[in-house]
């Protein structure tokens, strides 16, 4: 401390408080630092506006210790001493308005710019070219945030909007180097640095190929899930046809189409085989002919490319997928419902599964399916390009759901099984009995036709909503799940039905869940999702193969350990619940 050490000079703080010129150009370094900060692609508005006064706030400090010293010290000029910066602060005298105002304003601004990406978004229309519209979207995020919180707020985040975007167009036209680059431009830049060919320097990137059933696809996905490529042939058309699945017509079809589609996923990837970490095929449940297909086609390339192999269980990607889109963390819920499965399982990490309850029979897509294809619908105008299960959910918003009564299943069984057999039968005979009373033959619609999908959709969502609300119960009974931040999700062609959905969500509001489904792209089959559960894989180091010697694709494969035992003899009593959809 330099106390007692006077002399005549006055106190430096004055003198800097005087010399405008210079704070007038420090003012203007902080915003031009402000703009900069501003146009960094990864940083957002907040960031921008927490950098920028950090580092005033840092520049304050350096300037006062050049002129004053450390810790700011004044030399004693006794009585005559003016206040030191921080007593100024601390004592308030010259705490002007001015002053608050600076300082306040940044954290105002931030809270301002936070709750939202709405200013962020439109910042990104206009980096990303679409100039027109743009200013309407941001009036549009300004307008709508201003109906929340207050006017003023919200013409602070329009305003930081049109900062952005001058700065932007500044910055790109003087020099090209600030223009905000997609991810995936960012990451084709940072591939083009391949340290080693053949080695990838940032990323791994896997292709994953699916065949397990009637789709042929592939995909190829980067460690942050970014899709660089997909490419999907369905047959769904050919097999509508003949009324189902025929084994060796979807081999036959695989077999044409496998190359063209992991070649297209890879071309519009831009991804070279040769950078791939791994490839990740299904190889298992599916049906026998269509594994078969996609197996030997993966093992051929691994020898080619000579990369690691990641065999794929086909549920486990759809139990996974969600995890590429949200960040959902383990444990969670997943109920898949599909034309070929039907199971309730708690995904506790990437191959950690226990199983709570499956269908004793068939799965309800293909009872929907089946129903459908009873009613003869792909006659019917309005569906004959639909699923069966689509063509139900479409039919049933004509008809009346409490027309026929028919039962949910397995009322009684106190488990998580599934079964829709008797179902469809129950339906069959009605449908029979319908078409004597009505005259028709078999294979005309009926007139009720719309009422016996609302009825067969209500009550296939009833039977999937309660064994869903025990699976809820057990596994927060067991703490297998969190009491209040649980998470249900619900993946397969058939959560694409709403009104299943609808139901779900009835009881994951009764039950503190949180419902989340993937969008229905990525509920079907798809190589997306192969290709992430490879991802995930290599992540937690599960199940990379180094050699191939013997491996074999497996037509039935059950998932995890199946405790549904456990789960009946538990015998949880699911209250109530009224479906009001
Ligand atoms: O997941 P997916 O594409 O294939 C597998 O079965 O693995 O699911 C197809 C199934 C079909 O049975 C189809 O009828 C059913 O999902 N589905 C629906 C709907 N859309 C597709 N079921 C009910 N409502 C829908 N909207
Ligand atoms: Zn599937």
């Amino acid at each position: 401390m330099n106390v007692g050490v006077a002399h005549s000079e006055v106190n430096p703080n004055t003198r800097v408080m005087n010399s405008r010129g210079m704070w007038l150009t420090y003012a203007l370094g902080v915003g031009l630092l402000h703009i900069v900060l501003l146009s960094i692609p990864f940083f957002s508005v907040p960031v921008a506006w927490t950098l920028t006064n950090v580092i005033h706030n840092l520049g304050m400090y350096v300037f006062l210790h050049a002129v004053k010293g450390t810790p700011f010290e004044t030399p004693d000029q006794g009585k005559a001493r003016l206040l030191t910066h921080w007593e100024q602060l601390d004592y308030g005298v010259q705490f002007t308005s001015s002053r608050k105002f600076f300082t306040i304003s940044p954290i105002i601004l931030f809270i301002a710019a936070s709750p939202g990406d709405e200013t962020r978004d439109c910042v990104d229309d206009i980096t990303s070219g679409a100039t027109r519209s743009v200013s309407a979207s941001c009036n549009n995020a300004a307008t709508d945030f201003a109906r929340k919180r207050t006017p003023l707020l919200a013409t602070v985040i329009h305003e930081e909007g049109i900062i952005y975007r001058v700065s932007m167009l500044i910055l790109n036209k003087a020099a090209g180097v600030f223009s905000k680059p997609s991810r995936r431009e960012i990451y084709e830049f940072l591939r083009s640095f391949n340290f080693r060919p053949g080695k990838v320097f940032l990323h791994k990137l896997v292709l994953g190929i699916e065949t397990s059933c009637d789709d042929t696809a592939a995909a190829v996905v980067d460690e942050t899930g970014n899709v660089l490529g997909e490419a999907i042939h369905s047959q769904t058309e050919v097999h509508l046809k003949t009324g189902g699945i025929v084994p060796p017509v979807a081999q036959q079809l695989h077999r044409e189409n496998i190359q063209r589609i992991v070649q297209e996923a890879l071309s519009t990837s831009k991804v070279s085989p040769s950078e791939l970490s791994a490839i990740a095929t299904t190889v298992k449940p599916g049906l026998a002919l269509s594994l078969g297909v996609g197996l030997s086609f993966s093992l051929q390339l691994v020898d080619q490319l000579k990369k690691p192999f990641i065999p794929i269980h086909h549920m486990e990607a759809h139990a996974l997928t969600i995890r590429l889109l949200n960040k959902v963390e383990f444990p969670f819920l997943v109920l898949l419902i599909s034309g070929g499965h039907c199971l309730l399982a708690l995904v506790r990490g990437v191959s950690d599964f226990l199983l709570l309850g499956k269908s004793l029979d068939i799965a309800p897509g293909d009872m929907l399916d089946k129903v459908a294809r009873r009613l003869s619908l792909i006659k019917h105008p309005e569906c004959s390009t639909m699923s069966g299960g689509k063509a139900i959910e479409h039919l049933a918003k004509q008809g009346n759901k409490l027309h026929f009564d028919f039962k949910p299943p397995m009322q009684r069984a106190k488990n998580c099984d599934f079964s829709f057999t008797g179902l469809q039968h129950v339906i069959d005979k009605i449908i029979t009995q319908k078409e004597k009373e009505e005259g028709i033959q078999k294979g005309q619609i009926l007139s009720s036709a719309a009422h016996i999908a609302a009825a067969v959709q209500h009550t296939t969502a009833c039977h999937i909503a309660k064994r869903t609300h025990r699976a809820i119960l057990f596994c927060k009974q067991r703490d297998l799940l969190s009491q209040s931040n649980a998470v249900l999700v619900v993946s397969g062609g058939v959560a694409s039905n709403l009104y299943i959905r609808k139901a779900l969500e009835i009881v994951t509001n009764a039950t503190q869940c949180t419902l989340l489904c993937p969008p229905p792209r990525l509920c079907t089959d798809n190589g997306i999702m192969i290709a992430w559960n490879g991802i995930e894989r290599l992540r937690a180091g599960l199940g990379i193969l180094h050699n191939t010697e013997g491996i074999r694709y497996e037509p039935k494969c059950p998932l995890g350990v199946d405790i549904s035992k456990e789960v009946g003899e538990a015998a949880i009593k699911v209250p109530r619940l009224k479906l009001k959809i």
